[in-house]
Order: C-alpha cells, then structure tokens, then sequence
C-alpha cells in the first residue's frame, strides 16, 4: 500500500503550526506607529517591541484556494491598551473569514462599513465567522499570548488603508482591577 504523507500539522494547545514550509510574518511596534491611543506611552517603549507574529500556510494563490495562519499576539499594554492587530478589511471586501480560539483570552473587533462596532470573546474553541465587508482586528486581554487560527479566500487580499483612515469605533482599555473596558468616543463600558 501507498504510505499515507503526514500532513502540515497544527497544535491546537500551543497554535504552533509545523511540518510544512510556512510563511512568518513579525509585526513590532514600530510598524504600528500611531495606532494606539497613547503617544507617550507608545514613545515610552522600545520601537521593536514585538507585538505579534503569524505563522501562515499559504495556499497556492488561486481563485477558490483558501489560505490559513495562526497569529499569536503578544500579551501587554500600551498605556492602558491592550495589545491588538493592526486590523484591516479585506481587498476583495465581500470575501468572508472564520477566525478560531486556539490559547490564550481577548476579543475580536468587527467594524461593518456603517462603522457598527461589535466584539466577540475569543478563548480556546470559540468560532467566530467574520462576513465580508467587516473589518477585524484582534485585541489580547489575557496576561498570555493569545492564539488564534485564521481561515480565508487566498485571492481575499488585506486592505489596511481603509482603516488607516476610518479607524476602529471603539477601543479596548484596562480598568481599574485591569478589566477589560470598551471605549468609544465619550462612553467607556465594563464587559466583565
Ligand atoms: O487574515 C487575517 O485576518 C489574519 O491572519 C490577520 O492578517 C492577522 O491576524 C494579522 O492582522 P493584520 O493583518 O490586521 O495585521
Ligand atoms: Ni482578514
């Protein structure tokens, strides 16, 4: 009989992806200058500070091929910030994207294009199906890495100017006993 290959294998504890050529992508703080909140905090910390990383299986780059990538975000704060992603929509807007909880606790932000914020709790197994036209944005409130799997059209493309502009609606901050809290402009609301 043929011996069956082993395929690209992912720990489902640890998000680590192995047994394949994978494609890395690092991501530090100096690559998101001004995105978060607060100047001097943000000065206050070395520029390489690295905030998150993904380890992605590329796909062959077709129409109706599908890529997949863990990212693991770092654990910390800028100021009272948490840790998050850059964020984008997708170029091809209307293509759609499942993100899944590997390790780790934080929230998926979702902004549609009438500027409608919403979060969904992200843990290990949570399932979240992010439509087309949503931009995303993970943000870590754990004190571990957070971990999560991303599934998506390879032709789907990252559109990162578009928030760069808009921004996100709300941002995610740390309260008093280090609770996550939800700001938006004026309002700031306790989600534990
Ligand atoms: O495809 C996705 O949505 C993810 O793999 C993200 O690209 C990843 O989480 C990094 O975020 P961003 O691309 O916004 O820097
Ligand atoms: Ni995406």
């Amino acid at each position: 009989m043929m011996t069956p290959m082993i395929p690209p294998i992912l720990d489902f504890a640890t998000g680590k992806l192995g047994g394949a050529e994978l494609v890395e992508k690092s991501t530090t703080l100096a690559d998101l200058q001004g995105l978060f909140a607060d100047p001097r905090a943000e000065a206050a910390l070395s520029p390489d500070t690295p905030l998150y990383r993904v380890a992605m299986l590329p796909g062959n780059g077709g129409e109706g091929d599908l890529n997949m990538g863990v990212t693991h975000l770092e654990a910390g704060m800028i100021g009272n910030e948490f840790f998050m992603t850059r964020g984008h929509i997708h170029a091809r807007a209307e293509q759609a994207e499942y993100y899944f909880g590997l390790c780790g606790r934080g929230l998926l932000l979702l902004q549609d294009m009438a500027g409608v914020c919403r979060l969904e709790q992200v843990f290990p197994g949570s399932v979240h199906h992010i439509p087309g036209h949503v931009a995303h944005r993970l943000v870590n409130t754990g004190e571990t890495q957070l971990s999560a799997l991303a599934v998506w059209p390879a032709i789907a493309g990252h559109d990162y100017r578009l928030m760069a502009e808009r921004g996100f609606g709300l941002r995610v901050v740390a309260g008093k006993e280090g609770e996550p809290c939800v700001v938006s402009s004026e309002v700031s609301v306790s989600i534990t």
